[in-house]
């Protein structure tokens, strides 16, 4: 059977490390069909919309999307492909791997981020010259269903992230509701203040395995979490819905280091291990993370570990191990 992939590069390095991931997508031997499409700042300075409805429907309609990333357009581009194809939680794994200095070596910690609603949902408003608001929701519904999905990934248990002691609706109804899902399942959770968690997450990294997050809180802990392992070079992610999922790396378009050709592809191409994963090639995915980790083991490195070599140096390693 032919997998159809929606290829999205966007902005700055999302062109260079999004072909470097298919690149070795190409190399695990499954049929695929790559169909690309645009978004980004570059079609939005042409006179176009950021996002094209043409580019949305591709990714509303196909089974996963691999995409890189938008520069300033990043919110019009990435808010509505995660609402395209409907998905509810980002999975975030963060981990060191031997050869990669770490400040953090032992860290191995996914974090599953709700996707959909928080600060991020986009009731802001600027009410005068002074004064800006910007609405917070919660949902007992979004908040079930990612506990759904947290107590199937980790049936030994995970820590919630929440700051109900201050938000205490919002943050309460969401800790509140994980806790009693996961209760529910026969999960076992420990509920965690926020900035304590960050703090925590710097002194004894290895103490956590699964952190289910907020939105917000979500995204600044796996981008700290980055940074103990070894840089966003490094992080894949996954969103994933009932039906469909779109994988990117969690970095951005890198603009001080775009058009080099010496971004690091590992981000991406383990965000493809993960779109394998899901569409249940699990040999093919293990194959391309035991690929990866045998470079980042031996080499060749970019330089944002160190290293000199282009993202082409280490693409091509990567496809040579496989
Ligand atoms: P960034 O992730 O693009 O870069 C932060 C730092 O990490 C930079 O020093 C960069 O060189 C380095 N870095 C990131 N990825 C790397 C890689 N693969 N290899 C080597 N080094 C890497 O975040 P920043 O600078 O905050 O944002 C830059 C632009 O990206 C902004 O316009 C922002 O809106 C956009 N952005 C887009 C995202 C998306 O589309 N999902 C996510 C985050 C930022
Ligand atoms: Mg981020």
């Amino acid at each position: 059977m032919t997998e159809e992939i929606v290829v999205i590069p966007g902005d700055g390095i999302g062109q260079e490390v999004v072909p470097a991931a298919v690149d070795v997508l190409q190399a695990t031997g499954v049929d695929f069909e790559f169909v690309e499409a645009t978004a980004g700042d570059h079609v939005a300075e042409e006179g176009g919309d950021p996002l094209p409805e043409e580019t949305r429907d591709l990714a509303a309609n196909a089974d996963a999307t691999l995409f890189g990333a938008a520069g300033e357009s990043a919110a019009d581009v990435i808010l509505p492909l995660r609402d395209a194809v409907d998905s509810f939680v980002n999975v975030r794994p963060a981990r060191t791997y031997p050869g990669v200095d770490a400040l953090k070596p032992g860290m191995d910690v996914v974090f599953l981020r709700e996707n959909t609603e928080g600060v991020y949902a986009g009731h802001e408003a600027r009410l005068t010259d002074d004064v800006s608001t910007l609405t917070r929701v919660v949902s007992q519904s979004a908040s079930e269903r990612l506990a759904e999905y947290a107590c199937e990934f980790a049936p030994e248990g995970f820590t919630v992230a929440h700051k109900a002691n201050v938000m205490r609706e919002t943050d309460g109804l969401f800790r509140d509701t994980v806790q009693r899902v996961a209760e529910e399942n026969g999960v076992e959770t420990d509920a965690a203040l926020m900035d304590a968690l960050a703090m925590h997450l710097c002194l004894r990294p290895e103490e956590y395995e699964v952190v289910v997050c907020p939105n917000l809180a979500g995204d600044v802990l796996s981008d700290l979490s980055a940074g103990l392992v070894g840089g966003l070079g490094l992080l894949p992610s996954a969103n994933i819905g009932e039906e469909r999922g779109l994988f990117e790396p969690v970095h951005g378009t890198a603009p001080d280091i775009a058009g080099q050709g010496v971004a690091n592809p590992c981000a991406t191409v383990l965000s493809a291990a993960m779109l394998l994963e899901y569409l249940d090639y699990g040999d093919e995915a293990d194959d391309v993370r035991d690929a990866v980790e045998g470079v980042l083991a031996h080499g060749p490195r970019t330089p944002d570990l160190g290293g000199d070599a282009a993202t082409a140096d280490v693409t091509n390693a990567i496809v040579e191990r496989l």
